[in-house]
This record gives C-alpha cells, structure tokens and sequence, in this order.
C-alpha cells in the first residue's frame, strides 16, 4: 500500500473537497483530468446510457473507467456507490436495479451530495438517493447491501484498507463489487506534502497494482477479475499529469469480485501480508534492492564473523566453508550494484551503477585475489555511497517529475 506521503487526513480531504466542488460547481473549467460527456465517451460508457442521464449531471462526470464492464450489479439490488460525484454511474445503476431495486449514492463532497440530490428532485428520480459520508466510515448497516459500484475513488482515499473492510461489512455474503480505479506500477516516495494539489490529480494516492487487488483479497474478496486496463491519462488535457502518470505507469483498472462468506483473522492477514515474494515485491518497486543486497552482504561478511566468534567464546566451534562463504558474500555484492543499475532509466546518471560496480569488483578482489581488510571495506564503502547517491538521484527526478524540484526530497 502506499504510505501517505507526508500529508495528514485533514489536508487530503481539504484537497479533495476543494477539487471536487469545482468539479461540481463548474465542470467548465481546466482539470488536469477528463471530466463531462466527453471522458464517459472515451471510457466506452455506451452513448444511448449517457443521453438518458440529465445534462449538468453529465457535465460533472470524473470516472477513470466504467465500472459496469465487470456487471456487478444485477435487477432488485441494494447498490452503493462509493464516491459517486455527480452521480452518474449511480442513475445508470438505478436504471439496472428497476422499481424493485435501489441505489445510495455516498460521497464525500456536500457539493456533489447537494448536485445530485437536486438532479434526482429534478429528474424525479425515486430509486436513487443520496448520503454524504466518507468512504472510511459507511452509515450502513453490516450485509445489507448487494452490491458496490465505485469509480475513481479509492485512490483518494487516505485509509485504503479500513474502506475495503468497510465495502467487506456493508455487503452481504457473496454480494458483488465493481470497481474502475488507477493503479501505478511504482509508489511515489519523495513527500509531496508542499503541494496537496499533487493527491487530488489521482496519481499520488494510487496503489500499485498487485497491492490494489491483494488488499481485496486480504479483506476476503474472492474472483478477482480484471476485466479492462485504460491508458486513462492519455485523455489528460495536462502535459505535466500525463508525464507524472507515464513515469510511474499510472492507468486505470475495471475489476469485478464477490465478497467471500467470512473475512480472514488478524493473523491470516497478517500471514499474507508477511509472505517474502510480497516483501521482495515491495522492495524492488521501492528502489530499495540495493539497501537489502548491501545489508545481506554485511551481515553474511560480519554478522557469520561475529557470530562464529561469539559461538566460539561460547565454546561451539563451527567449521566455515570458506568458499561458500566467500561466494554468497560477493553474490549479494554483486546484487547490490545490480539492484542499482535500473536507476539509470529514472535519472539517467550512470555514476551510481559505476561506483557499485567497482565497490563490488573491490569486494571480490579482496575474497579471490588477496584479502585486505582495508580493501575488503573500502569496497563496501563504495557499494554504500552508490546505494545512498542512487536513492537521492531517484528521489531528485520524482521530485522533477512531481514539479517540486530538488530541494522537497
Ligand atoms: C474522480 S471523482 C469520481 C466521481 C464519480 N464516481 C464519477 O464517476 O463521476 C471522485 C469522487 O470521490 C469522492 N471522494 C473522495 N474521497 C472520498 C472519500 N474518502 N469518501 C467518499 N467519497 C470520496 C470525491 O468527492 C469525488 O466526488
């Protein structure tokens, strides 16, 4: 999950609610995201739904996918929308669930609560109505809705996962959610919390893929379905949000799932949250390979040195394969200037992956060829400048990229 990077609950919701009733307010004016008919177009919403739907309803349109590609919701339902805006998606849900069915429409934004009750008064709408509420926090009672529709919203969401557990309690067993949502395919790390603006434009916020959909599956989805992936913010009319979205892979999903009958405990959760290929996962995206090669080549070199010593003290006397140790220690060298090589793609500097090339050559000299501690060290000296000036080379262009120059990072 991404962390929230230096912003509190407070200036994010500030953020969205002043974003979110522009959009409202005045759907006219410049966003850095596709809003009105034309965005429903291009996401695919089928043109005879969107010339039923009220004219200013449509005006105020931000969905990054249509949700309804994943068909979870289903004639005579209960259906919640989460962070319905304008209430689109909520009015054509209101129009699969029939007389017999019924829609609440829940956003978080009393302008765009007030919108739409006023368009529903309107339109004489019966089956639709509205409650301004946070996602984090449903007014609904446990199981008493069938299905979830949602669109463009989680990413806004500072607690991720309390809203998942919260979509997880309101349904009923087996009931159904429909999602479209951006994901990214590397968290953002620098702090961003100089510019709040930067959460509200959906890119900062998001969750890398694999974390999206495994926190469903943590709070006990089943059948995970991707069912479309949009390159969403090619539509943006802004060039900086649509080069911010291209450096961190930032497009948009539509997903289908069915809650599962109970969600998993505490310690399930955490089992899952613990296993090692999310753990290298995370590492990876995160840049911090090289961290975790240098710290396994330090304890594999000194951690055994010590603690053979100790064992010794201690009067157990371990016999080391000299060559296995040795070969395990420059493996993770090597991993190390490895792990730092793919920085050349972010901020185009090859002085890093020089550096932990000849600290990890300067390592295995010292192992092979002739051992120096001084040389032996000096080597993984070099490995942990490299490391560190890989890192703040990384943070400089995110923070470029982010348009909030070098000093933020
Ligand atoms: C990108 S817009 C999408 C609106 C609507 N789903 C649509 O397709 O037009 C995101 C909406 O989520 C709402 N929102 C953001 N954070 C929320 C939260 N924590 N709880 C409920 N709604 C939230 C915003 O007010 C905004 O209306």
């Amino acid at each position: 999950m991404v962390a929230i990077l230096g912003y509190s609950r407070e200036q994010i919701f500030t953020a969205v609610k002043a974003m979110y009733t522009a959009v409202a307010s005045a759907p006219s004016a410049d966003f850095h995201f596709p809003v009105g008919r034309t965005a429903a177009e291009t996401l695919g919403y089928p043109r005879e739904r969107l010339d039923a739907l009220p004219r200013t309803q449509l005006d105020s349109f931000a969905g990054v996918g249509c949700p309804f590609n994943a068909g979870a919701v289903r004639p005579g339902d209960i259906t919640l929308d989460i962070g319905a805006g304008a209430g689109n998606d909520a009015v054509i849900a209101g129009e699969i669930v029939g007389p017999d069915g019924h829609v609440v429409a829940l956003d978080l934004t009393p302008a765009m609560a007030r919108k739409l009750h006023e368009t529903l008064a309107d339109a004489g709408i019966a089956n639709v109505s509205t409650l301004q509420a946070s996602a984090e926090r449903l007014p609904l009672a446990d199981g008493s809705i069938d299905s979830i529709t949602s669109n463009g919203v989680l990413n806004l969401v500072p607690d991720k996962r309390r809203a998942v557990a919260e979509m997880f309690r309101v349904l009923r067993p087996d009931g159904r959610l429909q999602i479209a949502d951006v994901v990214i395919d590397r968290p953002v790390s620098v702090d961003c919390h100089t510019d709040p603006r930067l959460w509200v434009e959906c890119v900062v916020g998001a969750t890398v893929e694999e974390d999206f959909l495994d926190m469903f599956r943590d709070a006990g989805f089943q059948d995970l379905r991707t069912v479309r992936t949009l390159d969403y913010f090619a539509h943006s009319p802004s060039a900086q949000t649509r080069e911010v979205a291209a450096s961190f892979g930032a497009r948009s999903v539509e997903v289908g799932m069915r809650r599962g009958a109970h969600a998993p405990g505490p310690l399930l959760q955490w089992l899952r949250r613990s296993d090692p290929r999310r753990i290298a996962a995370s590492i990876w995206r995160r840049g911090f390979l090289g961290v975790a090669g240098l710290g396994l080549a330090l304890l594999t070199c000194y951690g055994t040195l010590i603690g053979t010593g100790l064992l010794a003290m201690a009067g157990v006397r371990l016999a080391l394969n000299q060559n296995i140790w040795a070969g395990a220690i420059a493996l993770f060298a090597v991993l190390t200037a490895t792990a730092v090589a793919p920085g050349i793609r972010l901020h185009h500097h090859y002085g890093p992956t020089a550096l932990a090339t000849a600290g990890a050559a300067i390592v295995c000299f010292a192992l092979f060829v002739h051992y120096v501690f001084v040389v032996e060290l000096s080597g993984f000296a070099a490995l942990a400048a490299a490391v560190w000036w890989d890192i703040r080379l990384r943070r400089w262009a995110e923070a470029r990229v982010l348009g909030l120059g070098p000093t933020t990072s």
